[in-house]
């Protein structure tokens, strides 16, 4: 499944960049626990890739096996390109109104209940043409690309209707063919319970139609449902994971947003890929994913800023082992934000996350939740040349200067995107 819509390894050249440190995570995601710091090297440290984009090199400057055509050994921290493993793109069209009627007192949950939120951004895919939705995505993902985001998850959920769904992940998937970013594809069918449809049988339509025709035709790599109060429940995540196991598809899970729904530990009961957001997450669900071999809980920090919502029980959570990872968030409601520097920062600053684990949570283990570690998130040979080079001596600089960009140079699949 996983593959349609990535971009093929480019045939280019082979090349090699210098710096004065390099911080990689270190060992097969999904990394927790003591593993869950990356680990970073000072003095002169080169990596260099070949003809096909593989990393073939990485350590010592004096060892590498052709001369560096970037970079510098005095300066700056080479880390792997960013993952951004939980993206609600493609989406037309901002709800800043939204965010200045939150700040008069409305709740998100108030606006979602007048038919905003969600709904809103629903209308407006429908009222759009795809050739203005990607006009609209389009300068967005190229500003991602020059943050460090070289992966990243795109996602359906505004479509709320089979038709409309599988034109979004359509759009996506023309999306990922565009972008030089590897990007995945995740059917969000149960984001919100469309008007004039009963829960249970917009549950079964994506069960039985949407989930089997989207696999069918190849148009996406996992699946998302959104258990909260405003939308689904457990009992619906149950049929979900259900009609996602059955097509063979990874699942994802926005838990515990708004409030305790019990979705995290259910997430990692049903061994989905991730249960994320977690604002909410009490103890029982720290203790579940912390004891989940294979579920991710994915920190989202910016729309626990934007939402000026508390935070996760993230001291907790590392305490358990949880295998952490960091994403934006990025839509229009929850979090107009697609800086992974910003989402790290904000992760350290507002979670109390150590810098090193951070830039695991934001490489290493947010490829694994994608399915994408086997190909990239860490530094290492065998794996593409997904690499950022920062402009601060450590990788702590990153979250020490929040909207700060850091971004020196950005290389995909050992392709230049960026240098400056
Ligand atoms: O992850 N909470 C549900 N879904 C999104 C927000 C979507 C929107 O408001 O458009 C989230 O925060
Ligand atoms: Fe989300």
């Amino acid at each position: 499944m996983l593959g349609l819509g990535l971009p093929l390894a480019p045939m280019g050249q082979r090349g090699a960049v210098v710096a004065a440190a390099m911080a990689t995570p270190v060992g097969a995601g999904p990394l927790r626990g003591g593993a869950l710091a990356a680990s970073e090297t000072t003095g002169p440290v080169g990596l260099a890739w070949d003809e096909d984009g593989t990393i073939v090199y990485a350590g010592s400057a004096d060892d590498l096996p052709w001369l560096a055509d970037a970079g510098s050994p005095d300066r700056g921290c080479l880390v792997p390109g960013f993952v951004d493993c939980h993206t609600h793109l493609p989406f037309v069209g901002w709800r800043a109104d939204e965010f200045e009627a939150r700040l008069q007192g409305a709740s998100y949950r108030d606006l979602h209940g007048a038919e905003g939120g969600i709904f809103r951004s629903s209308r407006m895919l429908r009222e759009a043409e795809d050739d203005d939705v990607l006009e609209f995505c389009r300068p967005l993902v190229a500003e991602m690309a020059a943050l460090g985001t070289t992966a990243l998850e795109l996602k359906t959920g505004y479509g709320l209707s089979v038709q409309q769904e599988l034109r979004q992940a359509r759009l996506a998937r023309r999306m990922a063919d565009e972008a030089p970013q590897t990007c995945t594809v995740t059917l969000l069918g149960c984001h919100a319970v469309p008007k004039e449809v009963e829960r249970g049988t917009w549950v079964a339509t994506v069960c039985d139609e949407l989930i089997p025709a989207a696999s069918d035709e190849g148009l996406v790599d996992q699946v998302d449902i959104y258990v909260e109060d405003i939308a689904f429940g457990l009992d619906d995540l149950q049929r979900v994971a259900a009609a996602a196991a059955a097509a063979g598809l990874p699942l994802r899970v926005h838990a515990d947003q708004l409030g305790t729904t019990g979705a995290a530990a259910a997430a990692a009961r049903l061994g989905a890929r991730s249960a994320d957001h977690l604002n909410h997450c009490g103890s029982s669900g720290v203790e579940a994913l912390g004891a989940a071999p294979s579920t991710s809980a994915v920190l989202l920090p910016a729309s626990t800023f934007f939402l000026r919502a508390g935070s996760p029980p993230v001291a907790e959570l590392r305490e358990a082992g949880a295998a952490i990872s960091i994403a934006t968030d990025f839509n229009p409601g929850t979090s107009p934000v697609n800086s992974m520097p910003l989402a790290i920062a904000m992760a350290c600053s507002l979670y109390g996350l150590p810098p090193l684990e951070a830039l695991t949570a934001a490489t290493a283990n947010a490829a694994w939740v994608l399915g994408l570690d086997d190909r990239l998130g860490t530094l290492v040979p065998g794996l593409r040349a997904d690499v950022v080079l920062l402009d601060a001596p450590s990788f702590a600089g990153v979250p020490y200067r929040p909207g700060h960009d850091p971004v020196a140079g950005v290389w995909i699949g050992g392709e230049s995107i960026l240098s400056r």
